[in-house]
């Protein structure tokens, strides 16, 4: 911590996401001050070091570590580099959020975990959806029987692809590499937001295509370049059971340039929550409810609750549930053993693809 005990961040990879989502918002989600921009492409570590008031520009993570006292790093990089950056980080004891997935198997993200448990640091894991007002409310309706027994979720996370979908100036190209894609890039959300629901799943089946192999780009810096996105498929069905009869349908890819699904419906034998409002905005669900008792069935919306938890305001959000944790010394919300379950389900996938079978899965959270 600084002498005015702040907490002193770092940030690795200044790309679309770190300048949008996190250099604007550090020092208003948690008591923090960003201490250094560090990019492999300097040239964007001194654009956003400039723009952001940071005092320092790195050119990589070791850099970062030998020459910076800092206490936090956010990995915002491509996702082929989280692991070593975050090995980097998590070695050198400083605590550390990670863009997802924080690793390629289950297997490096369990010595990332071993790393930071030896070195006594909180390591948080995006994406957010755990700290969703909405997810969260939903959550205590059914735990409350307002839906009855719920059994099924149904989840669609897509978007037309990040060349279409979001303003970049870096180049696009590298998300449809292996290592990267859409399962790990737009299914982990999914994926996440189903686990925070019903907890660990016990199997998955997937069927996938490649919708579109070669790709144009349609914004920013690059727009009107063509990508070849034919390694890897860009629309997944995932279906997961948990147990006690449960189950999910994740339908996600870089395949759906725009849909008017809701993002999420959960159902039980007596309603169905459904989430159809962007989440940045901290909606209410909507919510059906089949009533014997009452006479009444039909959809409600939910007035605002009597203790409203508190909202979300920005993607930094995790910087606020790692602050809490390491003042509380508990660990974050948005915790590594979630993220390798996700993490799990994702590297069995291909399999599950490539033989048509259920795959077991045995991590839990
Ligand atoms: N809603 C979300 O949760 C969401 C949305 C978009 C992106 N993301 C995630 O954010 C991360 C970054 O995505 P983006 O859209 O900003 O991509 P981007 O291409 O705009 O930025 C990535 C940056 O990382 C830098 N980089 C690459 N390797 C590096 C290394 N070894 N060390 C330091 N810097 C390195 C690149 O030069 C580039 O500036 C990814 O993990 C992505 O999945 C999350």
């Amino acid at each position: 911590m600084s002498t005015q005990n702040k907490l002193r961040v770092a940030v690795i990879g200044c790309g679309m996401f770190a300048t949008s989502q996190y250099l604007p918002n550090i020092s208003r989600e948690a008591d923090a001050e960003t201490v250094a921009a560090v990019d492999i492409d300097f040239g964007r570590a001194e654009t956003a070091a400039r723009r952001f008031g940071i005092p320092n520009a790195y050119h990589d993570v070791y850099e970062l570590v030998q020459k910076c006292d800092f206490d936090v790093a956010i990995d915002a990089a491509s996702i082929q580099a989280h692991d070593e950056i975050n090995r980097a980080v998590l070695s050198a004891g400083k605590h550390l959020i990670s863009q997802k997935p924080a690793a390629p198997d289950v297997e490096r993200l369990n010595e990332q975990i071993r790393l930071a448990e030896e070195n006594h640091v909180k390591f948080a894991c995006a994406p957010i959806h755990p700290m969703r007002y909405d997810l969260n409310f939903a959550k205590r309706l059914i735990a409350d029987g307002a839906i009855g027994r719920a059994y099924y979720l149904k989840c669609n996370m897509s978007h037309g692809g990040p060349e279409y979908f979001q303003y970049r100036d870096a180049d696009p190209s590298w998300f449809y590499e292996p290592g990267a894609g859409a399962l790990v890039d737009m299914g982990v959300h999914g994926l996440q937001i189903v686990t925070s629901l019903f907890g660990p799943a016990s199997s998955v089946a997937c069927t996938a295509i490649i919708s579109t192999p070669r790709r144009e780009i349609r914004s920013g810096a690059y727009n009107g370049r063509y990508i070849d996105s034919d390694k890897l498929p860009d629309q997944y069905l995932i279906t997961l059971k948990f147990p006690n009869e449960r189950m999910a349908l994740v339908d996600s890819g870089f395949s759906q340039k725009a849909s008017r699904a809701p993002q999420l419906e959960i159902f039980g034998d007596r309603g169905t929550i459904a989430f159809t409002k962007p989440y940045m905005t901290n909606p209410k669900p909507d919510v059906y409810i089949d009533s014997g008792e009452l006479g009444f069935r039909g959809w409600v919306t939910p007035d605002e609750w009597v203790d409203p938890p508190r909202r979300l305001t920005s993607q930094c959000c995790i910087l606020r549930d790692l602050a809490d944790a390491i003042a509380a010394d508990t660990t974050p919300l948005l915790s590594a053993y979630h993220a390798r379950h996700v993490l799990e389900i994702m590297c069995k996938i291909p399999d599950a693809i490539q033989t048509g079978r259920e795959q077991r899965l045995e991590t839990v959270f």
